[in-house]
């Protein structure tokens, strides 16, 4: 059916996309992107470049000016693509590592970057190029498909699932059975918008599952003596412009539960045709934030799905400030082997780089690599003899298992090198704005998340970190410059909050000034043991903008929604 035909008179964004979802599954129209490469560019339709696209992965390049300089919001779309590699639980092999570094070499301008979803995104592939990338990650038992779209997007994990002493269990395996079941499964093709699923046994919870719309973390019930492990359940976690914090259900949910729980809830979110009216407000979380539901009635539908009734949940210790960049060289479950993690300076990797990486694990490890939220690489099943070498290979390499609390903490959005709706550029700023903190702070031995993102978003998570900076325009010294608020003293776990808006903003070129200024206050101010997120809670955000500014200044506001998102333009 043309899409033409079918059009109605006057459609909103939200009816376009409903429609065209309607009218097919790009997960099932490989065939058509072949034919595109066939026939150039210009053979592609609209709807393809705006909404199917994405199911495959695939979207616009922008042109390096982010949204300014475009239309309505939406920067110059160049005529290469990016394209996001699914990394179920962030598992990734040293064949499968070597097939994207060939990828990157080749056809990506030798650049992959590690995304906060444990995904590795390429950048600068043209149409004529696209179905033979696709097919070499098919080859090696890799795929780009519905890591974008309204679909269930990479579910992620803890890293280190079957090998952190600490874990209740290993869960990798239901993140493979609820990727079968809801990815790639036509009866999930179509949801209401974006579906982030984490799965973890972990303890650290380092799969961030607050800011998921479906999340499992593990808990123990002892009952008649007997001791069983299941899990707690959250739904409707999601930053963006309006963050939300996943909402706990009263449900333990065994082992055996997590599947049918996870389509049911898959369900409710699909059918809540509430949520197809907006595309601004379509995330599961919204029918917490809008529509009135509670944990109540949410439990409540699932089980009415179900057709059984969960036990109630039982007590859970969320983590207290754990860092989770998994950095280093520690000790598995088992005996004598290690892990080795190499903190990727925002995630961003050459081809040389991912095969040094892939070499080592190949030579020294089982073959075996995990990628991991924060944006980095981690290298298991070393024997303890070997993780020297390792280590010594990583670093010479540029990846530092060693490495300053900046370089480990920091961690970057796509931003306007290639992301259509950035304000600001975000990967080398923050290499330089790392590089200017080691200098001028180098004993500064406290761990800090500092996030930067390049428009209200969210992409690069500064809602959730320890300095959470946001990009933004401002007029500096005569000229439009790249600018950036602060957010300060955001936290996953048992302190789970959003940063705060600070009210101070300056030029990106003075951002190492503020982020000094503070980190100063902190380090002559504190007391003792109290680390940043402690440190930001006591202060009032008068407090916090001074040590920022160096001097008493008004609170500037933080305009938070970058507008209306163009459409084809949602991440
Ligand atoms: C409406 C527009 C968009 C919104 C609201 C949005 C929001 C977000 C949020 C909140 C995350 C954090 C990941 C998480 O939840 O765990 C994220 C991830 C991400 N975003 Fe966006 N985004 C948008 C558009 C884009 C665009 C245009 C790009 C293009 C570069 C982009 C690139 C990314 C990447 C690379 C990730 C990592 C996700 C992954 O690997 O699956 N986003 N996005
Ligand atoms: S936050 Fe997302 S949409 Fe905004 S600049 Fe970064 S990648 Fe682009």
């Amino acid at each position: 059916m043309s899409t033409d035909t079918a059009k109605p008179v006057k459609e909103t964004k939200a009816q376009k996309v409903e429609r065209l979802k309607q009218e097919k599954n790009p997960l099932e129209c490989f065939e058509e992107i072949r034919q595109f490469a066939r026939e150039g560019l210009v053979s592609v339709p609209d709807a393809w470049i705006k909404t199917y696209f994405r199911w495959w992965g695939v979207y616009t390049q922008g042109d390096g000016g982010g949204a300014i300089g475009g239309i309505g919001g939406e920067g110059r779309a160049t005529p290469y693509f990016m394209l996001r590699i699914r990394l179920s639980n962030g598992f990734i092999t040293a064949p499968q590592l070597h097939a994207i570094a060939g990828l990157a070499e080749k056809y990506a301008g030798g650049i992959a970057d590690i995304t906060v979803r444990q995904n590795i995104q390429l950048h600068w592939i043209t149409i004529k190029d696209l179905p033979e990338v696709l097919e070499t990650l098919f080859k090696t038992g890799l795929t780009s498909m519905a890591t974008c779209g309204d679909v269930t997007r990479n579910i992620t994990g803890c890293p280190l699932a079957g090998l952190d002493a600490h874990e209740l269990c290993d869960a990798s395996s239901l993140v493979d059975e609820v990727t079968q079941l809801l990815v790639n499964n036509p009866d999930f093709y179509n949801l209401p918008r974006k579906y982030k699923i984490s799965i973890s046994g972990c303890q650290d919870w380092c799969a961030y599952p607050e800011i998921n719309d479906l999340a499992f973390t593990p808990v123990v019930r002892e009952q008649a003596g007997k001791r069983e492990i299941g899990f707690s359940v959250r739904v409707g976690g999601g930053l963006s412009t309006e963050p939300h914090l996943a909402v706990r259900l009263n449900a333990f949910v065994p082992w055996a539960q997590v599947v049918p729980v996870s389509k049911a809830v898959s369900e409710l979110f699909r059918d809540a045709s509430v949520l197809r009216e907006n595309r601004e407000r379509a995330r599961l979380k919204y029918l917490f934030l809008q529509h009135g539901w509670t944990a109540e009635s949410f439990l409540q539908e699932v089980e009415r799905k179900l057709g059984y009734k969960l036990d109630p949940a039982v007590a859970e210790q969320a983590p207290d400030d754990v860092f989770r960049d998994h950095a280093g060289v520690h000790p598995q479950k088992q005996l004598g082997l290690f892990y080795v993690g190499a903190s990727v300076l925002r995630g961003r990797l050459t081809p040389q780089q991912l095969q040094v990486a892939a070499n080592l694990a190949e030579r020294y490890g089982n073959g075996e690599l995990r990628t991991t939220i924060a944006q980095n690489l981690v290298i298991v099943n070393v024997p303890e003899e070997k993780t020297r070498d390792v280590a010594q290979a990583l670093e010479a390499a540029g990846l530092h298992v060693a490495a300053s609390a900046f370089w480990r903490g920091a961690v970057a959005c796509t931003g306007s090198e290639f992301c259509k709706l950035a304000i600001t550029e975000t990967k080398a700023f923050t290499r330089w704005l790392v590089e200017e903190l080691e200098e001028r702070l180098p004993a500064f031995d406290q761990h800090l998340k500092l996030n930067v993102t390049g428009c209200p978003n969210s992409c690069g998570q500064q809602r959730i970190a320890d300095i959470g900076l946001e990009g933004k325009k401002i007029k500096f010294e005569g000229r439009t410059s790249d600018a950036y608020y602060f957010c300060l003293g955001g936290a996953v776990g048992e302190h789970a909050g959003f940063a705060r808006s600070i009210g101070y903003r300056c030029a990106a070129s003075e951002v190492p000034d503020a982020i000094e200024r503070l980190l100063r206050s902190y380090l002559e101010q504190r007391h003792t043991g109290e680390n940043l997120r402690q440190f930001f809670a006591r202060h009032s955000e008068t407090a916090l903008r001074t040590f920022l500014a160096g001097e008493e200044r008004a609170a500037v506001p933080r305009d938070a929604s970058p507008g209306r998102v163009p459409h084809g333009l949602e991440g």
